[in-house]
C-alpha cells in the first residue's frame, strides 16, 4: 500500500525515519510532503494513496474526494478537529489518532508557559513563583493528568474537572475534583485548559468564567484557539489589569491583544506544544505500527469516527 506522510510543519527526522522503516518492512511504499506552501499541494499529493499520517494537516471534503483508494487516515496526535469526519466516514475511510503519545511534550510545555508568564516573560520585572498556587485542569484526560502530576511536584495545588470522569479517578489522578467549572475558575491562580475542539467547546470560555479568576490569575491555553471567546478573553483582560493570558498558538486578535496589554499575553508563533523529537517519535510510530496493523488485521483499534 501506498502511505504518505503529510505533514505541513514536519516530524523530526528521526521520527520519518522510524516511521519509515516500520511501514517499509511490512511491504507499504512511503511518500513524504512536508512544509507544502499550499493546501492544493496536499490535495495533489493524495491522488495514489491508500493511508494517510498526518499532524495538523486538513483534511477536508476535497482531500477525501482526491484520494479514491484511501483507506486510512492517522492523525499523529490526540485532536482530530482538523479532520472531516463526516466526509471520511461518508467515503468509508477509517480515521484514527494516536491518543496520549505526545502528551508529556504538551504537559511540559503548559509547565513552562506558567512559569514564563510568572516571570514576566523572563524580563527583569519582579515576578512570582508558582509553588503554593492553586492550580485548576479543565479536563482531566492524557495531557490534563501529566500537567496536574508535574505541577504538584512544584508544590502546587491541583484542582480539576471531567466532565466525562467520575470524581474518584481525578482523585485517584491525584487532584482535587472541582464542584463547578465556575468553581475551578473562581478559585484557581492558574488555569490549564485541556479540551478538545468540538461544536460543544468552540467558543466556551468567555468573559464570564475568564473574569471570575481571583487577582493576579493566568490562563493557559495549550489545547486550541477556537475554545476561547477572543471578545470575551479581551474583554476580561482590559476591565481586569491582573489578569494574564498565555496560549501555544495565537488568538486571531493576537497582534491587538499584545499592542494593548503588553507582557501580559503571550502565544507561541507556530503550535509548539507537541514539537519535540520524543513526541515526534512516540506518536509518529505508534501512526505507523496503527496502520501495519490495520493493514494486517483489520486492527480499527483507536478509530475516531465509528
Ligand atoms: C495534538 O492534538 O496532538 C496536538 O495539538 C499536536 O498537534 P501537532 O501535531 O500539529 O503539533
Amino acid at each position: 500500500m501506498k502511505v504518505l506522510i503529510a505533514t505541513q510543519k514536519p516530524f523530526a527526522a528521526v521520527a520519518v525515519e522510524g516511521i519509515k522503516s516500520i511501514l517499509e518492512e511490512a511491504g507499504h511504499e512511503v511518500a513524504l510532503l512536508e512544509k507544502y506552501p499550499a493546501q492544493e499541494d496536499f490535495v495533489a499529493a493524495v491522488a495514489d494513496v491508500e493511508a494517510l499520517i498526518i499532524r495538523s494537516d486538513k483534511v477536508t471534503p476535497e482531500v477525501i474526494a482526491a484520494a479514491p483508494k484511501l483507506k486510512i487516515v492517522v492523525r499523529a496526535g490526540a485532536g482530530f478537529d482538523n479532520v472531516d469526519l463526516a466526509a471520511a466516514s461518508a467515503a468509508g475511510v477509517v480515521v484514527m489518532n494516536t491518543p496520549g503519545q505526545n502528551s508529556n511534550a504538551v504537559a511540559e510545555l503548559a509547565l513552562g508557559l506558567m512559569i514564563f508568564m510568572a516571570r514576566t516573560q523572563f524580563t527583569p520585572a519582579t515576578g512570582s513563583e508558582i509553588e503554593g498556587k492553586r492550580l485548576g485542569i479543565q479536563a482531566f484526560g492524557n495531557v490534563g493528568r501529566l500537567v496536574g502530576a508535574k505541577a504538584k511536584a512544584l508544590g502546587m495545588k491541583v484542582s480539576a474537572i471531567d466532565p466525562f470522569l467520575p470524581d474518584e479517578k481525578i482523585i485517584a489522578g491525584g487532584a482535587e475534583p472541582a464542584s463547578s467549572l465556575e468553581a475551578l475558575y473562581a478559585g484557581s491562580d492558574y488555569l490549564s485548559i485541556h479540551i478538545p475542539a468540538t461544536p460543544e467547546t468552540i467558543g466556551s470560555i468567555g468573559y464570564d468564567l475568564i473574569a471570575s479568576m481571583p487577582k493576579g490569575a493566568t490562563l493557559i491555553n495549550t489545547a486550541r484557539k477556537e475554545v476561547i471567546d477572543e471578545a470575551g478573553l479581551a474583554k476580561a483582560l482590559r476591565e481586569r489589569p491582573d489578569l494574564k493570558y498565555a496560549a501555544d498558538v495565537a488568538p486571531d486578535c493576537y497582534e491587538a491583544l499584545r499592542e494593548e496589554f503588553g507582557l501580559r499575553v503571550f502565544a507561541t508563533p507556530k503550535k509548539m506544544g507537541a514539537q519535540t523529537s520524543e513526541a515526534n517519535i512516540n506518536a509518529g510510530l505508534a501512526a505507523a505500527r496503527q496502520i501495519v496493523s490495520f493493514f494486517a488485521t483489520g486492527d480499527t483499534r483507536f478509530q475516531v469516527n465509528r
